[in-house]
């Protein structure tokens, strides 16, 4: 799959990363995997019938299509990620792929949804 392909490419890169140990090179940054998972194939700057923005969802009030509501806080984001068809948002269907990632990258992708703000 195109998609795991892209994944051990990123992975590789971020252990040449460490492995050369330079600050500069560090490891991705949260857009940069957000780029390279495909996530933002389908979340883009503004809400689309195919996902809803990222932009000013951290801390907000998502409506889910079982008519409750959630708060977009860490835990449900991380949970958007790792399970996304558990909850699903309103107005849209469960087209998201899953997605294995480890804890340093749900980290990063979490808070780069967190610094596009609320
Ligand atoms: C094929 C299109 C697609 C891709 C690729 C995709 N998503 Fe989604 N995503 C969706 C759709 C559709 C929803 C809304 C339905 C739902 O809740 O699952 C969603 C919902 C979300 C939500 C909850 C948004 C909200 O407004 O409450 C988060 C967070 C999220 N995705 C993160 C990601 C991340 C991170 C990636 C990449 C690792 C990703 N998505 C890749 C389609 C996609």
């Amino acid at each position: 799959m195109a998609i795991d392909r892209r994944r051990a490419a990123v992975v590789a890169v971020a252990l040449l990363a460490a492995a050369c140990g330079g600050d500069s090179s560090g490891p991705a940054t949260g857009e940069e995997l957000a780029r390279d998972l495909g996530c933002l194939a389908c979340h883009t700057e503004e809400d689309t019938s195919v996902a809803p923005t990222w932009r000013g969802l951290f801390g907000s009030t998502v409506e889910l299509d079982d008519g409750s509501t959630v708060v977009a806080d860490e835990e449900y984001i991380r949970r958007s990620i790792v399970d996304p068809h558990a909850e699903i948002v309103a107005g849209y269907r469960a087209t998201m792929p899953q997605f294995t990632l480890d804890d340093e990258e749900l980290d990063l992708l979490v808070q780069y949804i967190r610094e596009l703000g609320g």
